[in-house]
């Protein structure tokens, strides 16, 4: 059996990281220690005393790559859950494209190829969200940071989640294949459930790699989910 996966997740202390960060801390045989970065020293503290995980004081936004790459430097994958969060147009660009970016480019630099990013459904439909009410800007970052990582040679997997809620897991996903029809109809994916089919595209790259995912909550469970991918 292979060796358990080192993952750090940036933006570990968002609500979709923290689910993350519990589901890898609590599956001691496929994933090693988590590593944290997160933005406050509060927050290195909980992870590091209360948690007992691995964190490291990063922010997207005001360091440079040559810093990220020394926080990441050894995992076998990234896991970019940091997002503005409704903090303003400027932070959107800092963050969510320009922040994801330097992430990448960190990965880049230190030969870590695994790379799983949170987008947002229907990024690539410009059609969809010109008009939607305060997220043009939201949507512009998210398809253009989309396109870029795309554009590398990392082993990807975009993330595409509906809205997100704070329900419990469900564990049961909208094929892929089916999301973006039925979104008319259906909007909402629990955020628990993000973080799930994360760890499951971490251990299944096959399935995953270089690929763009639409998640809604539906009737597949996440194993089947995953495996339609293929
Ligand atoms: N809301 C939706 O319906 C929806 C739908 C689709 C996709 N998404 C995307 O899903 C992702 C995760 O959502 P969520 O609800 O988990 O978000 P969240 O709870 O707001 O978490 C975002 C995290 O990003 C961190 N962050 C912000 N700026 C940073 C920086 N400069 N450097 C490092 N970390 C930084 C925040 O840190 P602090 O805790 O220090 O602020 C926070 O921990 C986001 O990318 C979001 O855009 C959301």
């Amino acid at each position: 059996m292979s060796s358990p996966l080192k993952v750090a997740i940036v933006g570990a202390s968002g609500k979709v990281g923290s689910f993350l960060v519990q589901l890898l801390k609590n599956d001691p045989t496929h994933f090693a220690t988590p590593l944290a970065l997160v933005r406050t020293a509060e927050q290195v503290k909980h992870w590091k005393s209360e948690v007992g995980i691995d964190a490291k004081l990063t922010s997207v936004e005001t360091d440079d790559v040559d810093t990220i790459a020394n926080a990441i430097n050894g995992v076998d994958a990234v896991v970019f859950a940091a997002g503005a969060g409704g903090k303003g147009v400027e932070r959107i660009f800092t963050v969510d494209l320009d922040g994801c970016l330097k992430v990448a480019e960190a990965c880049e630099k230190v030969g870590t190829k695994r790379f799983v990013l949170v987008s947002a459904i229907m990024a690539e439909n410009r059609k969809f969200w010109w008009d939607l009410q305060g997220l043009r800007e939201y949507y512009i970052a998210k398809r253009s940071a989309d396109r870029e990582i795309r554009c590398t040679k990392l082993d990807y997997t975009i993330v595409q989640p509906g809205w997100l809620t704070n329900d419990d897991s469900t564990g049961k996903y909208v094929p892929a294949d089916k999301a973006e029809s039925v979104f008319s109809d259906h909007r909402e994916i629990a955020r628990k459930d993000v973080a799930l089919f994360i760890k499951e595209a971490l251990l299944h790259p096959k399935e995953t790699n270089r690929k763009t995912i639409p998640l809604l909550n539906g009737d597949v469970p996440v194993q089947e989910f995953v495996k339609q991918l293929d």
